[in-house]
This record gives C-alpha cells, sequence and structure tokens, in this order.
C-alpha cells in the first residue's frame, strides 16, 4: 500500500521499519527532519509536509504526541483532511481524545479511524502491539494488513472513539502498575535486598508482567531515559479522568497524574515514566537524617 505517516518519535520510527519491511510504501513527514533519518535510511520517503504525506496515498496514518497535535495535523487547509483523495483511510495511531476522535470521523463520514497501540517501542520493533481500532467497520477492514504488520492482536472495538476509550482503560492499569512497580522498587531499597533477586522471584508470582521487568530493570539502571514519556501518561490520565467524569471515582489514576505531573514540572516531561521513582524520595527528613 501507499502509506503516509506523521510523527517518527519512539514509536514511530520501530512502526514505520516494519511496514518498509513489509514492502510498504512508505512517505514520513515528522516535524523535526533529523528524526526521521532513521526512517529514510531504511528506504522511507521524505514528505515536506502533512500535506504532502496525506496526498495521492491509500493510508495516512499519525503517530503524534497530544490531542492538540492530532487536531492540527488532520484539520485546516494544510491538514491531512483538506489533502488526502477521497478513498484515503486516516488512521490515528496515537493515544488522544475519544471525543475527537468521533469529531474527526463525522467531519469525513467514517474514513478516519482511532487505532491507538499499547507495547511500547519494543513491541513496535517486535510487531507484537495491542491495537485497540474504533470506527467504520469497512474502512477498518481496508486497514486491517497494515495492522497485522503492525500488532499481533488487533480489536475493532466499535464506532469512531471507541478505540481511544479502550486504551484510556489500558492506562488507568499502566498507571497504577507503574506507580505499583516504582513503590515496590522503593521498599526493596528500604529493606535493603537485592533488587535482581527480588525481582527474580516476584516476577514469576502473580505480580508479573512485562511492564514490570522493563521498568525494574531500567531502575536497576538507575536509567531515567524514556520508553513512554511521562507528560504522556499525564495527559493520558487526564483524558481517563475526563472519560468517566463525574460517573466515578478514580483516587489511583488522579493521584499517578498529579504524580506525574510533579515529575514533569521538576525534571521535564521527556523522562521515562519509571521517573515516578523519584516521588518516593522523602521530602520530609527522616528522624535519623535529622
Ligand atoms: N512510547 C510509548 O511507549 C507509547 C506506547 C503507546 C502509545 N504511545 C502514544 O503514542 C504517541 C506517540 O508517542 P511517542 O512515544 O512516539 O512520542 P515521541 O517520541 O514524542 O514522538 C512523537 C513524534 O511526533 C512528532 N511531532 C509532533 N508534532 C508534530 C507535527 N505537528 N508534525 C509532525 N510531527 C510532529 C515529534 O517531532 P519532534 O521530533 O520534532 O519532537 C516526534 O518525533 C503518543 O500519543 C503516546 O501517548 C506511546
Amino acid at each position: 500500500m501507499r502509506i503516509g505517516w506523521i510523527g517518527t518519535g519512539l514509536m514511530g520510527e520501530p512502526m514505520v521499519a516494519r511496514l518498509v519491511a513489509a514492502g510498504h510504501q512508505v512517505s514520513v513527514h515528522n516535524r523535526t527532519r533529523a528524526r526521521a533519518e532513521p526512517s529514510l535510511a531504511l528506504g522511507a520517503g521524505w514528505a515536506g509536509s502533512i500535506a504532502a504525506a496525506a496526498r495521492d496515498r491509500d493510508v495516512v496514518i499519525t503517530m503524534l504526541p497530544f490531542p492538540a497535535d492530532v487536531e492540527a495535523a488532520y484539520l485546516g487547509p494544510d491538514g491531512i483532511l483538506a489533502n488526502a483523495s477521497p478513498g484515503t483511510v486516516a488512521v490515528d495511531m496515537s493515544t488522544s481524545s475519544p471525543a475527537l476522535a468521533r469529531r474527526l470521523a463525522d467531519f469525513t463520514g467514517g474514513s478516519v479511524l482511532d487505532a491507538p497501540v499499547s507495547g511500547g517501542p519494543a513491541g513496535a520493533r517486535s510487531g507484537a502491539l495491542s491495537i485497540f481500532v474504533g470506527g467504520a467497520a469497512d474502512a477498518f477492514e481496508r486497514v486491517r494488513p497494515v495492522f497485522e504488520v503492525l500488532g499481533s492482536t488487533v480489536v475493532h472495538h466499535g464506532p469512531a472513539g471507541a478505540g481511544q476509550a479502550a486504551k484510556l482503560v489500558n492506562q488507568a492499569l499502566v498507571a497504577n502498575l507503574t506507580l505499583g512497580i516504582c513503590e515496590a522498587y522503593a521498599v526493596a531499597e528500604a529493606a535493603g535486598l537485592d533488587p535482581a533477586l527480588v525481582h527474580e522471584s516476584v516476577r514469576v508470582g502473580v505480580a508479573g508482567s512485562p511492564l514490570l521487568d522493563f521498568a525494574w530493570s531500567r531502575l536497576s539502571d538507575g536509567d531515567l531515559e524514556p520508553g513512554f514519556k511521562v507528560a504522556h501518561l499525564a495527559k493520558d490520565l487526564a483524558l481517563a479522568l475526563d472519560e468517566v467524569g463525574d460517573t466515578r471515582r478514580l483516587p489511583g489514576t488522579s493521584l499517578v497524574r498529579e504524580l506525574c505531573q510533579a515529575v514533569a514540572d521538576t525534571l521535564g516531561g521527556d523522562r521515562g515514566t519509571q521517573a515516578l521513582i523519584t516521588q518516593t524520595q522523602p521530602t520530609v527528613p527522616s528522624e535519623g537524617q535529622r
């Protein structure tokens, strides 16, 4: 297929690599061209603008940070919707707002899908993503071969916005798990245990998960570089809280959103979510330290 791709960051770059390797003809656009160089080196073409990436394509895919970036990429005279051909299906794989997904799909009469993902850069590289799709069933069937290159689990959750809503469920899990992992790591350290030995024990019990393995290894290395940026988790949790509104209380999710914001304010939003470990540092010196 002829695919236009917008956003070659931590997730977009390995996803593009898979599509190129599978034989698709991919043109990429990224705000900073230097970050598209790995994709270009693999054989993707360069599109100098969002409009150029959208023109004459079977599928246009966005993998952008925030809903405001998605909205700007789709709408307006230089955006995807004004420049894509009538038969093009546009797919937003960013984690974004269900309401925005519904607006974009309504605007086009159904040729925009929302298809956010879970699995991180490692899952993107190995084609093992879980893809949460919302939107028209016929558009989904047309894009299915592309999804199957990128993910090992592809589920159509319902009409426009349902993919984003399902992804927010995932993010409520990720948020509370990530904080739990950081707190568990803090307990191991405070107890004077060897974190590697503790990991060996807990990873095979009921608390084991790919997220535990990933975050624990980064924490053991003292590595706060992002697989997943703390500013993006804060965004996702604000979207999840908006989605439930006054119908539910989400005390854990609300707390993790505040802690992510605190990390972003102090260390920068580009730190990995494992930087939540910094929130386990005592703010008041303990008795022995006074
Ligand atoms: N990382 C993960 O583990 C993960 C997992 C699942 C879902 N997600 C979601 O996937 C999305 C992307 O995440 P990521 O980790 O890949 O983020 P990222 O590393 O920040 O990449 C985003 C890319 O989009 C580019 N961009 C931003 N605005 C643009 C615009 N107007 N036009 C063209 N390019 C633009 C950025 O360009 P610059 O190079 O100029 O900054 C950057 O290269 C987010 O919604 C995130 O929540 C992430």
